[in-house]
């Protein structure tokens, strides 16, 4: 029999479904609430209740610290395929064979060439604009370039936007560190791999030849896959708003670039490793931090810590965590911050505000570690996240247009003044 909730107001009973996932997550299905109760409406700042859609992407279990697309746990994707073979998997829902990943990859090198007039854009910001900013900005900017819309009923036209967007944007953040970097501005090499032509094209020096270690393109491949996805978090849920109301694929990513920079999301990898340093700087004296960030008059926060869904270890920062530690050692180097962050760790997992409040690393605490380790630069730590998740971005977006979904507008509580009299202004 198929469940049901009762909500009771003013001693009136309604019942509404009760919608059961594969995973047997059960959400009280309130569609019709508004139209049944004449008006009544829910609130939830944040989202902490409330389901925005029902998706077959991504499945996470905050609880449990289970991750998985597709089906696919985390911790398998992230040993056993690569950054590609993970995109496919997310955009279309199955593993890719050996010919459609070729064909993929063709499709996204044929596309990769990005407009030279986009250079004279890049050239406008000053080099100390924030990558974001400027990556966001070029990606609206590809729209004037590629002004046709995408009809989303013809999945042909879907595939080269996706294509499209996912052999430009590699090369826009590639650019948007060598101009920083005051580099010439470079497309790498066709015949490698997306993410091996990806380090190629941020690291080659204007002349001689590049090889990128087959170490740093293996961890760069582990990151972008932990970044992939994550279900309704809020880059992503920007996504899936802005396309609700029918803007194209580049405008929407181009919001969720700007959703995923803040401080308390993606920019959480920029502000772990400044913490850190600043730590180190002040003496290492982790057990001070730990007391600033207990105390509610201070602002500070442990960066890299807490999560909204996860109540337990984040899947992806154990993984990162054993991935840090290896690439150092295969690169032959030591990061005082990583002892630094180790000792974080262990003192919030033993310390009963942290513990109480189900305070867990989440996957920006090791992050910037490995970041830093393959040669990217602190601004550039979100930039990499955002090449990561891209294919999830491109992925909520497809099923939120191929589920035909509503066009996103929650409603508020109006808490404002009654309605007044306008007063002319001589006499106010
Ligand atoms: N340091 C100290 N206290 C914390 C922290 C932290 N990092 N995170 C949460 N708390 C406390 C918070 O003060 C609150 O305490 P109380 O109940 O006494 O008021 C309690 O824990 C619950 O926190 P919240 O802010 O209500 O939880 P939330 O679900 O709204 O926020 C979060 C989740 C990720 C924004 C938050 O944990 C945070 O600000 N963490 C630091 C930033 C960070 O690492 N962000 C990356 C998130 S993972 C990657 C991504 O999403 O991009």
């Amino acid at each position: 029999m198929s469940k049901t909730a009762i909500l009771e107001i003013d001693g009136k009973k309604y019942e509404f479904p009760v919608v059961i996932g594969t995973e047997n997550e059960e959400a009280i299905d309130i569609k019709t609430l508004r139209s049944v109760t004449n008006g009544i409406t829910t609130i939830d700042p944040g989202y902490k209740n409330t389901g925005s859609c029902e998706s077959a992407i991504t499945f996470l279990n905050g609880e449990e610290g289970i991750l998985r697309y597709r089906g696919y746990s985390i911790e398998e994707l992230a040993e056993k395929a690569d950054f590609l073979e993970v995109a496919y998997l997310l955009i279309f829902g199955e593993l890719p064979t050996q010919p459609e990943l070729d064909k993929f990859h063709n499709d996204i090198k044929a596309q990769s060439h990005v407009d030279e007039d986009v250079k004279k854009i890049l050239d406008g910001f000053p080099k100390s604009a924030h990558p974001m900013g400027v990556l966001s900005s070029l990606t609206s900017a590809l729209i004037a370039f590629n002004p046709s819309s995408v009809n989303v009923d013809s999945e042909e036209d879907m595939y080269k936007a996706i294509v499209k967007i996912l052999g430009k944007f590699p090369v826009l953040t590639a650019w948007t560190h060598r101009k920083r970097a005051g580099l010439p501005l470079d497309y790498g090499d066709e015949n490698l791999g997306y993410v091996d032509n990806f380090i190629k094209m941020m690291f080659k020096k204007p002349s001689g030849d590049y090889t990128s270690k087959k170490t740093v393109v293996n961890a760069m491949d582990k990151l972008l896959i932990l970044h992939a996805d994550h279900e309704q978090n809020c880059s992503t849920s920007t996504v899936r708003m802005v396309g609700s109301s029918h803007a194209g694929l580049f405008a929407s990513l181009s919001a969720g670039i700007n959703a995923l920079w803040g401080p308390l999301h993606g920019g959480a990898n920029q502000a772990v490793i400044e913490m850190l340093e600043k730590i180190k700087e002040d003496g290492g004296d982790t057990k001070k931090f730990m007391e600033k960030a207990k105390d509610k008059d201070d602002p500070f926060r442990l960066m890299g810590f807490g999560h909204r869904v996860y109540k337990n270890f984040d899947p992806r920062a154990k993984i990162i965590k054993k991935a840090a530690d290896d690439v150092l050692a295969e690169l032959g180097m030591e990061d005082e911050v990583l002892d630094i962050a180790k000792a974080l760790e262990k003192e919030a997992l033993e310390d009963s505000y942290f513990v109480d409040r189900k305070l867990y690393p989440n996957v920006d605490f090791y992050s910037g570690i490995i970041y830093r380790a393959l040669g990217i630069p602190v601004e550039m730590f979100t930039p990499m996240f955002a090449l990561g998740r891209l294919p999830g971005w491109i992925a909520q977006w497809r099923e939120m247009r191929l589920r035909k979904e509503p066009i996103g507008r929650p409603r508020q509580v109006y808490i404002g003044e009654n309605l007044r009299q306008f007063k002319a202004i001589e006499k106010r």
